[in-house]
């Protein structure tokens, strides 16, 4: 009901947190399988500081236009363009379904077809129905990234783009993005990388001596990127970001705003008004922790789930889906339901829908919390 009469502060506050307490918090180390996390302390700052700034209207916060402008030149830096086109959105799935926007918009084709894998995240079932395009999966391999030949027999003259993913929902895999690209050039059609997850995760593994596929616009078929700060970017959501390579992907989705408060701009965006905060906190995080700062973020991250895929295979009745490459372990075990429940029990954040037991290791879960978990894993098994 609306209340008639206000409540004071202390009043409304005090409902909050008793109605809250049943939720988990990314700070207790129990949520294990979210690809969110605690967000950076400092990214907090900025956002309560400029809470008030909206994008949708950037003629009134010019500023903020320009450095949210800056924030898309420098992950188009880090993903190997000099120059890229785009936003930071809402999240992954507003970006992908701004990149399926684009290319359906450039195709000029009657029955538009995506090909995708069957690993893609459903934020492209959104997109195919927001957008009249009908999606073409594509088989996986026995390691669970795209089987490019089926890529390639999918192609048709309704065709408007391919789609390779850089970190899998599930189980965090790398499609091999070089072939996906080969592909793309050889029939002419934009390649798009949905790299929400890997895309803050993979240029600082790869430094770090992991072994991980070439994923990025350095690879001349990837026409955009979808990379999230609010995963392990550690903005606070909402903070999603698409990178387009040329401005006419960009054109081709941009709408006239024309009665705004600053003036007439382009809207390219699924959202109108829009929060310039956390863009400006893309930007403070990413000049605040450098390269350098990410780098140690995702060295953590990698040796924990090296580490941890190690220990589970020691608890017989549990098995790995398959070997790590980023920084997600799935496994799965005997009775996986009624483990699910029973860990679920034990107050931990995890599920079992797909199939598996996903666990993602974000920068709010520490080593202690895993053994922990590892002690109950090992007990509920047991008994
Ligand atoms: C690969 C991938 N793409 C897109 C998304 C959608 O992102 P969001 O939930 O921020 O919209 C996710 C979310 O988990 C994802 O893993």
């Amino acid at each position: 009901m609306f209340p008639r009469k206000g409540a004071s502060e202390e009043e409304v506050l005090a409902e909050l947190e008793e109605k809250t307490a049943e939720d988990l918090t990314f700070d207790s180390g129990r949520i294990l399988g979210s690809m969110c996390t605690y967000p950076h302390p400092f990214a907090r700052k900025v956002i309560s500081i400029y809470i008030d700034r909206n994008l949708g209207d950037p003629g009134l916060h010019i500023g903020s236009q320009k450095i949210e402008e800056e924030a898309i030149q420098m992950i188009s830096n880090l993903l190997g363009l000099e120059k890229g086109y785009g936003n930071i959105v809402s999240g992954g799935t507003e970006a992908n379904i701004l990149a399926v926007r684009a290319f359906r918009n450039l195709a000029d084709v009657e029955k538009p077809e995506l090909i995708l894998p069957r690993s893609a995240h459903f934020s492209f079932l959104k997109a195919s129905e927001m957008l009249g395009v009908k999606l073409v999966w594509t088989e996986l391999k026995e390691d669970y990234s795209v089987d490019v030949n089926d890529v390639e027999r999918k192609i048709t003259d309704n065709t408007i783009g391919i789609v390779g993913i850089a970190g899998t929902t599930g189980l965090g895999v790398v499609d091999d993005i070089s072939a996906l690209s080969d592909l793309a050039i050889d029939y002419g059609l934009p390649l798009h990388v949905d790299a929400a997850f890997g895309g803050f995760v993979i240029p600082f593994a790869k430094e770090l001596g992991y072994d991980l596929p070439d994923f990025d616009f350095r690879l001349k078929g990837v026409q955009s990127i979808t990379i999230d700060p609010h995963k392990m970017g550690m903005v606070p959501i909402p903070a999603g970001g698409i990178i387009f390579r040329k401005k006419k992907f960009l054109e081709a989705i941009s709408v006239p705003a024309p009665y705004l408060a600053g003036g007439k701009v382009w809207q390219a965006t699924i959202t109108g008004t829009r929060p310039g905060a956390n863009a400006l906190a893309v930007w403070a995080m990413i000049k605040h922790l450098g390269f350098e700062g990410y780098k140690e973020v995702v060295k953590r991250a990698m040796e924990l789930s090296r580490w941890f895929a190690g220990e589970l295979k020691k608890i017989p009745g549990v098995y790995l889906i398959r070997e790590p490459m980023l920084n997600i372990v799935s496994f799965g075990t005997t009775n996986l339901e009624e483990v699910e429940e029973k860990l679920k029990r034990r107050g931990w954040g995890i599920s079992a829908h797909r199939g598996y037991i996903r666990i993602v290791m974000m920068p709010h879960v520490r080593r202690e919390h895993l053994e922990e978990f590892l002690r109950d894993l090992q007990e509920i098994i047991t008994r």
